[in-house]
């Protein structure tokens, strides 16, 4: 039997909270990533996000919100589509770009006029916001251009003790960032794949959504190399793995095969990295299994490319972007 996650204690939620209104940063579990939060509301919480994880400052962070009615603090309008995506899908890893306010600080949005927001379904994420009753923006909680956290200890490897304090709420059950839907044109659009595919979104809302973000839209998520380990990372077809790994192992560099199935011929300088057999599995294990890979101290990561749609294509998404591959939006 799976131990159960910890839980922290009620006085650590207070403490959370007491650090938060003072403008201290807290690492947060949500159901995606561990998050790197501070008050919303407050620049200066803001600012010291962006200089932890040395952030380019116009990279614009996710608002969580523990309730639906929030979504008009920070939203200047709220179309009858972001209420429809949020009854379906939240609390959930769904974030919506929304036109922002006036009085949101344009630090959190990196200048832009939109804000996106989201309401995890984490326990623990949750009843922190509800108790603090105000917006809390969290980018993932690592450094700038690494893999995200999926559990305490990552945020911790990452961050030692530059955090007050990291909530333990157990290894993160999706396992990669949230579905980013643009609601702020007429035409939605997915600016980020995640666990809820554009299929759902479409279905949900009987519109039809688009999965290339407008050029020019500023994202750091969509930048070509993201969520990098050390190791260097190659992405093939499953039938081309053999020939790949035999290729690396040739040449003398210490391989980690990233897959469904274990490795055909096993060889002293190869480790089987099991990616799972379902796509919910492997995007639960992904950023577990790349920081593995620097920890074991392989040269290369042969990854193994799932095909079809949905989480698949949020999968290739992050295993691409982990090769330095990610796709520039053309459209
Ligand atoms: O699952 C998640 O979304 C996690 C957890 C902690 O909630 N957070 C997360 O945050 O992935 P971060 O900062 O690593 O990624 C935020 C993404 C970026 O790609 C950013 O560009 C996009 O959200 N974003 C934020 N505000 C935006 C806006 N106004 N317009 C377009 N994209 C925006
Ligand atoms: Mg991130």
């Amino acid at each position: 039997m799976e131990p159960l996650p910890p839980h922290p204690l009620p006085s650590e939620l207070d403490t959370a909270a007491t650090l938060l209104m003072q403008g201290r940063l807290v690492g947060l579990p949500t159901e995606t990533v561990y998050g790197l939060a501070a008050d919303a509301r407050n620049p200066d919480a803001v600012r010291a996000i962006f200089a932890l994880k040395q952030r380019p400052a116009d990279h614009p962070l996710i608002v969580h919100i523990g309730t639906v009615d929030e979504l008009r603090e920070w939203a200047t309008e709220v179309p009858p589509a972001a209420l429809t995506l949020a009854r379906t899908f939240w609390p959930g890893p769904l974030t919506m770009v929304l036109p922002a306010r006036p009085d949101v600080p344009r630090v959190v949005t990196g200048g832009l006029d939109t804000v996106a927001l989201r309401m995890p379904a984490h326990p623990v994420a949750l009843a922190l916001l509800r108790r603090l009753g105000r917006g809390v923006a969290a980018p993932s909680a690592n450094r700038h251009l690494r893999v995200s956290p999926t559990t305490a200890a990552h945020v911790r490897e990452e961050f030692g003790d530059a955090l007050p304090l990291v909530l333990d709420g157990g290894p993160c059950t999706v396992g990669i960032e949230s579905t980013i839907v643009d609601l702020s044109h007429d035409r939605l659009r997915i600016l980020r794949p995640g666990a809820i595919s554009a299929a759902q979104i479409a279905d949900c809302l009987q519109r039809e959504v688009s999965l290339q973000p407008a050029a020019g839209t500023r994202a750091p998520g969509l930048m070509k190399r993201h969520y990098s380990p050390r190791a260097q990372v190659e992405c093939v077809a499953t039938h081309a793995l053999p020939e790949r790994v035999a290729h690396h192992l040739m040449a003398g560099l210490r391989v980690a095969q990233l897959s469904a199935a274990a490795p055909a011929q096993p060889h002293p300088a190869l480790v089987w990295l099991a990616a799972g057999e379902t796509l919910d599995a492997r995007m639960q294990r992904l950023y577990g299994l790349l920081r593995e890979a620097d920890i074991l101290g392989v040269d290369v990561v042969v990854a193994e490319l799932p095909e079809g749609d949905g989480p698949a294509d949020a999968l290739r998404d992050r295993l691409l972007r982990a090769a330095g591959q990610g796709s520039v939006p053309t459209d």
